[in-house]
């Protein structure tokens, strides 16, 4: 039994990897979240109550916090998902990237060296850092024959994607010039249950239910290789287990798809699953698709070859984009309460009686 240290456990991918180690495996779990508009403990609900589940408030740009729970929690590796996430938000105010991708895994490396310089020799030799990441920071791909690997350069589009590259470099860096073990991966874009409302997917589905406008970016041509939350989750607890030091494996879905098929997919679903939910006046929820004005910068594809982590750690995603799409709709419908709270802005005052 191990102790994991979850940065951004409160979010999307960090949620469903802590609800995975609670439910999945005897190891304990401290999740370790500032709680910004993104993190929800509501998301951590049904694990929250168990004795193997800890968390604390804290950003990861407080050092002299880091410091406390390392020494307080003794993790025997850290996984890092803690980030600003959203390309929109990026564009429109990209200090808060800087701040928390760069600066916060900056301080988070140093409590990290410092923590492992001062273990004990056999703890130390299993120690790992665990650096979550994306493959936007491979920029976009514009011919239909090419995937990301594992050596596809660097050349990040957007302050999100640069902010995450910046990240990856400085965490190899640790690694060849402090020797903390590190592991990196990057992943495809995600879906699945607790997915906060402005992102594609569910925004599509919430607003669909309301009756609002689908925005489409652009022509709505762009591909994204989509990857079922619970098989990322999956991913990330076999590399963390098995994953080689110092090397970064690529994490994807098999799913491509132009985000108007998405879009289009999910208003065939809601159509069958929430007939009776539509608003009043409408004929089919596709009619409220609309498109707006294109994204500035806007990545035309990603493609990911997830080949090394199937054949090196046998990982390969459960869920097919119809099987895990399917889940996230009916998930959405039975599950207004979480959503409606974001929406109204009431989630944060939700502390659901966890230890602080
Ligand atoms: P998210 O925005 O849903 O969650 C981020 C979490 O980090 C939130 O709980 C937030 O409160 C927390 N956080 C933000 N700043 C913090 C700080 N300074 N200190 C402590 N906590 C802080 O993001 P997500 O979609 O769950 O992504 C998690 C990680 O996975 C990120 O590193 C992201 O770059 C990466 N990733 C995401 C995707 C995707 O499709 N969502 C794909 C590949 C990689
Ligand atoms: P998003 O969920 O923001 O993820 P990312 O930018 O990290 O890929 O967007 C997914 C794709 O959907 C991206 O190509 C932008 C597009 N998009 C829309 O067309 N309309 C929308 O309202 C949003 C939020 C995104």
């Amino acid at each position: 039994m191990k102790q994991f240290l979850i940065t951004g456990g409160a979010g999307f991918i960090g949620s469903a990897l802590v609800r995975y180690l609670i439910n999945e495996t005897d190891h304990r779990v401290l999740v370790v979240d500032k709680l910004s508009y993104a993190g929800n403990l509501a998301s951590l609900a049904s694990v929250s109550q168990n004795t193997r589940f800890a968390y604390e408030q804290v950003d990861i740009c407080d050092r002299p916090e880091l410091d406390r729970v390392l020494k307080h929690y003794k993790p025997d590796c850290i996984m890092h998902l803690a980030a600003e996430s959203h390309v929109d938000r990026s564009i429109d105010g990209p200090i808060a990237f800087i701040e928390t991708n760069i600066v916060g895994t900056y301080q988070l490396l140093e409590a990290a060296r410092s923590y492992w310089n001062a273990m004990a020799d056999e703890r130390k030799k299993s120690f790992i850092f665990h650096h979550i990441s994306t493959d936007e920071v491979f920029g976009d791909l514009h011919d239909e024959a090419s995937f990301f690997t594992e050596t596809t350069p660097y050349a990040p589009s957007s302050p999100y994607s640069a902010t995450k590259a910046s990240s990856d470099h400085l965490v190899r860096a640790w690694l060849r010039t402090y020797g903390l073990p590190v592991v990196v991966t990057n992943c495809s874009n995600n879906y699945g249950p607790c997915h906060f409302p402005e992102k594609l997917i569910p925004l599509t589905i919430i607003n669909a239910l309301a009756g609002k406008a689908l925005p489409v970016y652009g022509n709505g041509q762009q591909v994204r290789d989509w990857l079922y939350v619970e098989d990322h989750a999956r991913a990330l607890y076999a590399v963390v287990n098995s994953g080689k030091v110092g090397e970064n494996y690529n994490i994807g879905g098999h799913n491509e798809r132009k985000n108007i098929e998405v879009i289009e997919t999910i208003c065939a679903l809601l159509e069958e699953l929430a007939a009776d939910r539509k608003p009043a006046g409408l004929t089919n929820y596709r009619d409220l698709i609309t498109y707006v004005a294109d994204r500035p910068g806007h990545d035309q594809r990603y493609a990911i070859d997830a080949s090394k982590i199937a054949r090196e750690l046998g990982w390969t995603p459960q869920e097919t984009f119809e099987s895990g799409l399917r889940k996230t709709v009916i998930w959405y419908l039975d599950n207004p309460n979480w959503w409606q709270a974001i929406l109204d802005d009431r989630y944060h005052g939700e502390r659901l009686g966890l230890s602080q």
